[in-house]
């Protein structure tokens, strides 16, 4: 009884001091983090020092309840360096920002540090309508600067300035009642320029549902009609090294790829009136070692953009490669081609040839839209831009097709 005791003494000591110990652990933590933010930016006084620095004069900015502004929330996202990986503080800010306007808000684990952002107003998780871009961007981190009515640097249109836009937009319609519990919700996810795990686990382990969605890319502020799907392949061949004087003692891995290549480059592939022709690109080819050795191996790596068909596309590829002898089984990565709804009263639309996370949310929808300011041309380059006035349009256009939604859902209820 007595030892007994004296070990649930000494246990309780220890967990006291162990929680001493977990709380100046977490408070560290949580000052090195608010270390890393910005803070003038999380604070959300719209009148802090940046804004009548110079370069700001020539911008116009979009400001909610005289609190939230379209500017700030661009810079503070931009000024937070979030290569696929590294959106941990992104999100801690982005979260913050969305609980500050009264949003409930869950951080969705997806590995490690790396957390989806979800947000929505009052206790109803399940919206009609999902609003999402991704918090993620390409390598390597270039600062925010404006430019004349540009505003510059990594994320400007790919994917912050949609993202903050879709922000702003959401608080506009929240704070002037035109958006209820159950309506609508904010997706923000990691990964989406390379692997697409954000969204992918947001589809699969969340657990909420959604009829429609919008997600936010750089669209030049027009209705994505679709984009292409992709096949992407390596082709390798075992050939057998001989002196290249005596071919006969070998067997050529060049020889047998060089022909193929011209066949797969030559395919008549699937067309779609909506996306165009499927393009071929022999991306990467690897053979050999000297000028006077025969080539023991051989490999190329091809990615086929496909506008329609995808099985059709696979399965002509298979038919060029498959009964070469010293060639080995054809594998690879598929995504069938986007379609998307672009047929929206007041909007442009564009086709776009490039990848999105729309194939990753893999819940059945009745509609999905893409739309954002920006353009592809200048995203993931050093001279990632967007422009001022094509940030505020976007505001106007992620609410008139919030607005649109609504009506739709309405008119059969
Ligand atoms: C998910 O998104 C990534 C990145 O955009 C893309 O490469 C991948 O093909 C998508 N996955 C599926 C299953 O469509
Ligand atoms: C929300 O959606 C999920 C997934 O479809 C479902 O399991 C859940 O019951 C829904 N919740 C409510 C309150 O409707």
């Amino acid at each position: 009884m007595c030892s007994n005791r004296s070990r649930t003494t000494s246990a309780i000591e220890y967990r006291m001091r162990l929680t001493v110990l977990l709380f100046a652990a977490s408070l560290v933590a949580a000052w090195s983090l608010l270390d890393y933010m910005p803070q003038n930016l999380l604070n959300l006084d719209v009148t802090s020092k940046w804004d009548s620095e110079p370069a700001f004069s020539a911008l116009e900015d979009y400001i909610v309840d005289d609190k939230f502004s379209l500017l700030k929330l661009h810079r503070g996202l931009m000024e937070i360096e979030s290569i696929s990986g590294n959106e941990h503080k992104v999100a801690l800010f982005l979260s913050d920002y969305l609980k500050k306007a009264g949003l409930s808000v869950e951080l969705q684990h997806v590995e490690r540090d790396r957390y989806n952002v979800y947000a929505y107003i009052g206790n109803q998780r399940n919206t009609t309508t999902v609003v999402s871009s991704h918090i993620d961007v390409v390598p390597p981190y270039i600062g925010y600067s404006v430019d004349g009515t540009k505003i510059r640097g990594r994320g400007a249109c790919d994917d912050k300035g949609p993202l903050a836009a879709q922000v702003i937009a959401y608080l506009d319609l929240y704070y002037e009642n035109k958006i209820k519990e159950g309506e609508v919700s904010l997706l923000f996810v990691v990964g989406e320029e390379n692997t697409g795990v954000g969204m992918r686990t947001a589809s699969e382990k969340l657990g909420v549902n959604w009829e429609y969605a919008i997600f936010g890319e750089p669209t030049e502020n027009k209705l994505g009609v679709g984009h292409k799907g992709i096949f992407v392949f390596d082709i390798e061949v075992f050939g057998r090294a001989a002196h290249s004087g005596y071919p006969h003692l070998g067997v050529s891995a060049t020889e047998i790829l060089i022909p193929i290549l011209h066949k797969i480059q030559n395919l008549e592939l699937p067309e779609s009136e909506l996306l165009g022709p499927s393009i071929v690109n022999v991306g990467k080819v690897e053979a050999g070692v000297a000028a006077n050795v025969i080539p023991a191996y051989a490999k190329a790596t091809i990615a086929i953009r496909v506008s329609s068909d995808l099985d059709e596309v696979v399965r002509l590829v298979h038919s060029v490669v498959d009964d070469v002898e010293h060639v080995a089984p054809v594998t690879g990565r598929t995504t069938d081609p986007q379609y998307l709804d672009y047929k929206v009263p007041g909007f442009e639309s564009i086709i776009l040839a490039y990848n999105t996370d729309v194939p990753n949310l893999s819940l059945p929808l009745k509609k999905r839209f893409l739309y954002g300011p920006g353009t592809i041309h200048v995203a993931h380059s050093d001279d990632e831009h967007v422009e001022n006035q094509d940030l505020l349009k976007s505001v106007d256009g992620y609410r008139r097709l919030v607005e649109y939604i609504l009506s739709l859902e309405n008119a059969t209820e």
